[in-house]
């Protein structure tokens, strides 16, 4: 069976047609809170430089060999992600991979909606200029008891909600992701802008030395795990997101190139972010081991001392809802594809449905913050705790899979055409392709995992 569509056979999915461009959608995806917010404070927390070139390595050596099984697998079948399994492989028990993913973008979208809801918070703080004349502590005290107060946040949260659900009915191509293009870059100046004003700070040297002078005696086996963990979801991987927007993908389309500036884009911005970010952890005396707090508490701080930082703080934070909305939209789009296509539901009702499960699991996030809440799961609270369990494990056991079933199970001469889209490019590069994703990228997932469960000693 040719499971192969023609360009004009392109499944209705959603609004996003076929005009739709692919590097636009999936560095949208890509770029979001888990480059900006995550990645200083997971780098921070796990010996900042260490952690970063074990980053970069997996970004290279996994990341991209896996974002491109997954554009293969959803480009060629134009599928869902549990329907992309089951189509490939009809009768067998793969499409669990889908319901894995489908799992995952909730467990995601549940605590990703209370971060984006404090960026609305800071917009909100930074137009009044709230933030104006306080200390560092102040700050600090100040976000604590607005992140433990309750229903004030709830409120923001279901807001951001309700923006994604409204972009993912009304369409992804008319609205957001045109402006997407210009936007991204000028967040990418911002960085810069900050970049270029840390290097006035008193804790310059450090905050570089923390970042890009690793100690290699810090490279442990939990730095490892959540280095992997943090390339994962911050290139979308693992899920079936790729999957999803690798449909998108005309057939004539450059994979390589479209994977690989996805991947470099969505770096440079999480690095940036580091040097806007860790010069002002250490000038204001802020711990660079603060956790989901960091950016947080940080970014006031630096606005605040900057020429103008009050027009750029706005700005900033309206970008970065942006960004996260475009990732946001992209994970429930996971679940609507498999709603729509699989579930026969027509796209309002898929989209309502989503939202209002969404609407009750991002609440009890947010009031798992709340001082003494019972929402805890092994003693975490539950925001932390579907923060670390979907980049940790779901996200890393669903890319396992995925690359052994690329690498074993979806055809070598299928993956051959669509990694070299026809033989028109990179067909030298395959074979290095097939070796690391056959083996390179399921041998290290499994031996951090086995490592991790003390199964293996390294
Ligand atoms: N990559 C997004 C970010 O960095 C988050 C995300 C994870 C989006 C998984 C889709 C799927 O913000």
């Amino acid at each position: 069976m040719n499971l192969k569509s023609s360009e004009n056979d392109m499944r209705e999915r959603s609004s996003f047609g076929s005009k739709f461009g692919a590097i636009a959608a999936a560095t949208g995806s890509a770029i979001g809170l888990g480059n900006i917010w995550r990645f200083p404070y997971v780098a921070g927390e796990n010996g900042g430089a260490a952690f970063m070139l074990v980053y970069l390595f997996f970004v290279i050596v996994i990341g991209i060999p896996m974002m491109l099984s997954e554009f293969s697998i959803g480009r060629y079948t134009n599928r869902n992600t549990f329907g992309a399994f089951r189509v490939l492989r009809p009768g067998s028990k793969w499409y669990l991979i889908g319901i894995l993913g489908i799992v995952t973008a909730f467990v995601i979208l549940s605590f990703y909606s209370v971060v984006a809801g404090w960026t609305i918070d800071f917009l909100k703080e930074s137009l009044v200029n709230g933030f104006a004349g306080r200390s560092s502590a102040e700050i600090k005290t100040g976000f604590d008891s607005f992140v433990e107060s309750g229903w004030r946040p709830v409120f923001w949260t279901l807001l951001f909600v309700a923006a994604t659900a409204f972009i993912v009915v009304s369409g992804i191509e008319k609205g957001i992701e045109r402006y997407n293009k210009i936007l991204m870059p000028l967040l990418f100046l911002i960085l810069i802008g900050l970049g270029i004003n840390s290097a006035t700070m008193e804790g310059f040297r450090e905050g570089m030395s923390f970042l890009f002078k690793p100690d290699f005696g810090k490279i442990t086996g939990s730095v490892v795990i959540e280095a992997l963990g943090q390339a994962f979801f911050s290139l979308s991987l693992g899920m079936g997101t790729m999957i999803t927007y690798g449909s998108y993908i005309r057939s004539r389309e450059n994979m390589l190139t479209t994977a690989g500036s996805v991947a470099v884009s969505d770096t440079l911005i999480a690095i940036l972010a580091g040097v806007a970010i860790f010069p002002a952890v250490f000038s204001f005396g802020i711990s660079p081991t603060s956790g989901p707090d960091l950016v947080f508490i940080t970014l006031p701080n630096i606005f605040q001392q900057m020429p103008g930082g009050y027009v750029l703080s706005i700005l900033f934070f309206l970008l970065l809802f942006i960004a996260a909305v475009t990732s946001s939209v992209s994970l429930m789009e996971v679940v609507t594809a498999f709603c729509t296509e699989e579930l026969k539901m027509k796209r309002r009702t898929a989209v309502l449905a989503i939202s209002l499960v969404l609407a009750g699991t991002s609440t009890l996030c947010t009031l798992s913050q709340m001082p003494d809440s019972p929402l805890k799961i092994a003693g975490t609270n539950l925001f932390d705790f579907f923060d670390n369990v979907s980049a940790t494990y779901m996200m890393p056991v669903g890319a396992f899979f995925i690359a052994i079933f690329t690498g074993w199970f979806f055809g070598k001469n299928r993956l051959r055409g669509e990694f070299t889209s026809g033989e028109l490019y990179g067909t030298g590069l395959f074979p290095f392709f097939l070796f690391l994703v056959r083996f390179i990228a399921p041998v290290v997932i499994a031996v951090i995992f086995l490592s991790k469960a003390g199964w293996l000693k390294l």
